[in-house]
């Protein structure tokens, strides 16, 4: 069980002013903020920070929409974080989410889907260090 998981909230999503709504929604459903900021992407850390993708078509066009504009970087703290959190956001496609989840209710297509939830415990780790080293955290 992992206790913390990483929240991107998107370039879309900060310009349609979702922040407050999708903060609201993470502490109604018990998470803890941890640490946050509030920056701008350079291409060189999207492109590491979604290294994984980098052999999918989408990957460079998902770069191109993470640098334009600012994001809010989220270190969440829960029990069974990465899981909780990945239900409360829904599916990838917002399209195939339900009521009640942040994708449903902020998300706009595949790509600009309101916010990223880290996919696995090992994800968590490497992507909350990413963006928050331990000195940062509260
Ligand atoms: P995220 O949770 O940030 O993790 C990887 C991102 O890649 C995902 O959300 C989407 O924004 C994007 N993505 C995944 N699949 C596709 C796809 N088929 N087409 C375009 N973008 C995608």
């Amino acid at each position: 069980m992992s206790n913390k998981t990483l929240m991107l909230i998107k370039p879309r999503a900060v310009k349609n002013n979702c922040i407050g709504m999708i903060l609201n929604t993470v502490n109604e459903n018990n998470f803890r903020i941890a640490a946050m900021k509030m920056l701008q992407m350079t291409k060189k850390q999207a492109r590491e920070f979604y290294i994984v993708h980098k052999d999918r078509s989408f990957y460079e066009d998902l770069v191109d929409f993470m640098t334009s504009g600012a994001i809010v970087a989220v270190l969440l703290e829960k029990e069974n974080a990465v899981e909780d959190f990945r239900t409360l956001i829904g599916p990838t496609n917002p399209k195939e989410a339900t009521e009640g989840t942040i994708r449903y209710a902020c998300g706009y297509d595949i790509q600009q889907n309101a916010v990223h939830g880290s996919d696995s415990p090992e994800n968590a780790e490497r992507e909350c260090n990413f963006f928050f080293p331990y000195a940062e955290r509260f």
